[in-house]
């Protein structure tokens, strides 16, 4: 069964508490916190305050992407305000091998996200460091945008490293993800699924979960 995980950004932010309360009676696997710095993307989300206080209301594993330059400037504020996986950007890392030790060494899961630009193959010499790959299926900046179909490619090529490594890491697709397009990228190889859109605009979330769950 696929690993679902909302994503915060589409949440009613004027009513987190509740949003959190219906993930947490929901199937939801994670909960997907995308930070965002206003200079790796061209648009500023939240940060470690919100997050925080997500935590301690939220029942799920806290899957948090940095969409943010300097990201080793900022990991340990993240373990601390809660953290259990921290995604940063293969594009914003010079040293991503150091920052994924960094990340370990705080006992935080690894994540590093790919831009739709960049090859999967960029990742051979590290992949063993990685817990889970974020594939973005959008440009990464905004909730609500249309899924690009080169993904599916990715997915197939990204599984097969894994699985010829015999690594267990975790591919997991980010950016217009919804029930019609989602059984595709799991049949690809994709083991977790960000919903954002998907979720918080349906009619009803918890069901629109399970339905998702259930691909
Ligand atoms: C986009 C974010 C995504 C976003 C997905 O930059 O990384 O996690 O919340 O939203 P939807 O599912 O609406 O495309
Ligand atoms: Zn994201």
């Amino acid at each position: 069964m696929p690993i679902i995980a909302p994503s915060l950004l589409s949440a009613d932010f004027l009513n987190l508490h509740k949003d959190c309360a219906m993930l947490n009676e929901s199937k939801a696997d994670w909960f997907h916190l995308d930070v965002m710095d206003g200079s790796f993307v061209p648009n500023i989300s939240f940060g470690l305050p919100v997050i925080e206080h997500i935590r301690k209301a939220t029942t799920k594993i806290c899957d948090v992407h940095l969409m943010i330059v300097e990201p080793e400037k900022y990991a340990e504020a993240f373990k601390k305000a809660g953290a259990d996986i921290l995604t940063v950007h293969y594009e914003a890392c010079t040293h991503l091998h150091r920052n994924l030790q960094q990340i370990k060494s705080l006992g935080m899961r690894t994540g590093v996200a790919l831009n739709p630009h960049t090859p999967v193959h960029l990742l051979a010499d590290v992949l063993q460091n990685i817990d889970l790959v974020c594939l973005m299926s959008v440009n990464p900046g905004f909730g609500g945008q249309q899924f690009i179909p080169q993904t599916l490619e990715k997915i197939r090529t990204l599984k097969k490293m894994i699985l010829e490594k015999n690594l267990h890491t975790h591919i997991e697709i980010d950016g217009g993800v919804t029930l019609d397009n989602a059984k595709s990228t799991l049949d690809a190889g994709a083991d977790v699924l960000v919903a954002g859109n998907t979720v918080f605009r349906s009619n009803d979330p918890i069901a629109t979960i399970a339905a998702l769950k259930a691909l």
